[in-house]
C-alpha cells in the first residue's frame, strides 16, 4: 500500500497536531504523561506514514535499521539513571545533528547525478551541512563533558572569540562558493570546519553552564530537522524542526532570566567552573556566626508546626533524598501539618529537575508549587525547610546590587518564621557565592548529607 500525495500532506498534519498537543501537556508534571502519549502517536503515524510514502523505493536497509536502532533505544531507555538524563539527551542531539549532515551530503550527491541542482537547494545544503556538523560535534562535546570524558571546566585561550569568528567567515564563504559554483571541495571543507566550531563553542563552557548550551544544541538539533525536511521537502521535518529550534531558543531565554543571565555571557563560556573550595562544617559556621541546629529541634520544630514549605534543590538530587523526604513529607502530614514543596524553575541542574525527582518518590503533583505562586506563602509558613538548596534562596539577589546573582528572582525563604537548611558544608553553591541568609536570627544550618539528615529527622519524629 503507498499513500497519495495529498493522503500523506493529510496525515503528516494530523502528526504536527499530535505534537503540538504533546508539548503542551509537557507543560505540567500532571498532564506530561499524556503529552508523551501524544507525540509518541504523533511519531508512530509519521513513521507509517513515511514509510508507505511512494518515494521509498525498497526496505532492505529501513527494517534492519529500524529493529537495531528501537533495540538500543529500549535498552537505553530502561537503564539510563535520571541524574545522566542530560548526557543522554545531548548525545541524541549529536545523532540528529549527524544524521542532518548526512542526508544533506546524500541528497545533494542524489541531485547532481539526476541534474536537479538549483542555488536555493545548494543553500539549503549549506544551512543544513553547517548547523548539522555543528550540532553534531557540539553535543558529542557537552555529553563528554557531563559524562566526565572530557575536562568539564571552560578551556579557555587567548583570541578564541577572534578564531571563531574567523572560522565561521570562511566557513561561509566556502558555502556562499559551493551554492553558487558547485565546488564540491568547498563543501567538504566547510563541513571540516563546521565541525571543528562545534568542538571549539563548546569547550569554553563551564560543566556548570551545560544545562543552558544543552538546551541551545537542543534548538540547532531543531533547525538542523528542519533545514533536512526544507532539502527533503519533507513538511512534517519542517514543522517538527521549527517546534523543536523554537522550543529550544525559548527554553534556553527563560534558564538564562531565571538564573539572571545574558545568553551572550553563556555561550562565551567562563562561569559556573565548579564547586569552590571553602572552610568546611561547623567549625567554619561558627567562625562566620551561623548557627548550626540538632535534627531533634529540627523535628520538634517541623512537628509543632502547622505550615511547613520544603525547599528542594541540587544537594537533594545529589544525596537522591527525595525518597527520605517523601516519608518526612507523609510523617507531617499524618501529624496534621500542611506541607507544601516551593520549586524554583533553575533549582537543580535542568529544567524541571526537581519536578522530576519529587515525582519519582511519589510526591503529589498539586503539593509542589511554582516560585510565584508559592513565595507569598513564605510569611505564613512556621518553617521553611532548605533541602541541598543554596542559591535560589539567597537574599543577597534582592539586597545586594553588587552580587553576581543581583536581581535573579528568588524564592522568599527569609520571610518565613524559622528556616533549617540542610547542607554538609559552608561552601557555595552553583554560583560561587555566600548566602545572606545563613546570617539571619531565623535561620539554622542542618550539617549533613541531605539524605541522612532527612531519615534522621524521620526517626526523630518516629521517636516523639
Ligand atoms: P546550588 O545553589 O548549586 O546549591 C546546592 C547546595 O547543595 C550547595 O549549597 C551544597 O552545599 C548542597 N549539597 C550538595 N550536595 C549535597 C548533599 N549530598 N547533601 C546536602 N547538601 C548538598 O543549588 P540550587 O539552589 O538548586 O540552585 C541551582 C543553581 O544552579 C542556580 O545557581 C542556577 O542558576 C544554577 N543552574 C541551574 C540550571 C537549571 S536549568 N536548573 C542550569 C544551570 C545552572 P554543600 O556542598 O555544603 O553540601
Amino acid at each position: 500500500m503507498q499513500l497519495g500525495t495529498d493522503t500523506l500532506a493529510f496525515v503528516y498534519l494530523i502528526s504536527g497536531a499530535l505534537f503540538i498537543l504533546g508539548l503542551n501537556r509537557l507543560s505540567h508534571p500532571s498532564t506530561a504523561r499524556r503529552g508523551n502519549l501524544f507525540a509518541m502517536t504523533g511519531m508512530v503515524i509519521a513513521i507509517v506514514a513515511t514509510l508507505l510514502n511512494p518515494a521509498v523505493k525498497s526496505y532492505t536497509f529501513i527494517w534492519p535499521a529500524m529493529i537495531i536502532g528501537g533495540v538500543i533505544g529500549t535498552v537505553i531507555a530502561l537503564r539510563i539513571q535520571m541524574a545522566a538524563m542530560p548526557q543522554l539527551v545531548a548525545l541524541l542531539h549529536s545523532f540528529v545533528g549527524l544524521a542532518a549532515v548526512l542526508v544533506a551530503v546524500g541528497t545533494y550527491l542524489d541531485h547532481r547525478q539526476q541534474g536537479l541542482l538549483s542555488t536555493v537547494f545548494m543553500v539549503e545544503v549549506f544551512i543544513g551541512i553547517f548547523i548539522g556538523a555543528i550540532t553534531f560535534t557540539g553535543s558529542l562535546i557537552a555529553f563528554g563533558k557531563l559524562q566526565g570524558l572530557v575536562t568539564a571546566a571552560p578551556v579557555a585561550y587567548m583570541g578564541q572569540h577572534w578564531l571563531n569568528l574567523l572560522l565561521g567567515l570562511v566557513m561561509i564563504g566556502l558555502g556562499v562558493d559551493f551554492a553558487i559554483n558547485d565546488h564540491f571541495a568547498s563543501l567538504m571543507l566547510m563541513t571540516a570546519i563546521a565541525l571543528l566550531l562545534g568542538i571549539l563553542l563548546i569547550i569554553p563552557i563551564g560543566g556548570a553552564d551545560m544545562p543552558v548550551i544543552i538546551s541551545m544544541l537542543n534548538s540547532y538539533s531543531g533547525w538542523a530537522a528542519a533545514a533536512t525536511g526544507f532539502t527533503l521537502q519533507n513538511k512534517l521535518l519542517i514543522i517538527t524542526g521549527a517546534l523543536v529550534g523554537f522550543c529550544g531558543a525559548i527554553l534556553s531565554y527563560i534558564m538564562c532570566r531565571a538564573m539572571n543571565r545574558s545568553f551572550i555571557s553563556v555561550i562565551l563560556g567562563g562561569f559556573g567552573t565548579g564547586d569552590v573550595a571553602d572552610a568546611s562544617g561547623v567549625a567554619a559556621a561558627t567562625q562566620k556566626g551561623v548557627k548550626s541546629s540538632s535534627v531533634e529541634d529540627a523535628a520538634f520544630l517541623l512537628e509543632n508546626a502547622s505550615k511547613v514549605i520544603v525547599v528542594p534543590g541540587y544537594g537533594m538530587a545529589v544525596a537522591q533524598a527525595q525518597h527520605a523526604l517523601k516519608e518526612l513529607f507523609e510523617l507531617l502530614e499524618a501529624k496534621g501539618v500542611e506541607v507544601k514543596f516551593a520549586i524554583h524553575p533553575v533549582a537543580g541542574r535542568m529544567p524541571g529537575h526537581m519536578n522530576v525527582l519529587l515525582a519519582e518518590a511519589d510526591i503529589p503533583y498539586d503539593r509542589a508549587f511554582e516560585m510565584e505562586v508559592i513565595n507569598p506563602e513564605f510569611a505564613t509558613a512556621d518553617v521553611a525547610l532548605v533541602v541541598g538548596a543554596n542559591d535560589v534562596t539567597n537574599p543577597a539577589a534582592k539586597k545586594d546590587p553588587s552580587s553576581p546573582i543581583y536581581g535573579m528572582p528568588i524564592l522568599d525563604v527569609d520571610r518565613a518564621h524559622h528556616v533549617f537548611f540542610i547542607k554538609r558544608s559552608m561552601r557555595p553553591g552553583y554560583a560561587g557565592i555566600d548566602n545572606l541568609l545563613f546570617y539571619q536570627d531565623n535561620c539554622s544550618l542542618l550539617f549533613g548529607d541531605a539524605k541522612d539528615v532527612c531519615e534522621k529527622t524521620v526517626a526523630a519524629l518516629k521517636a516523639a
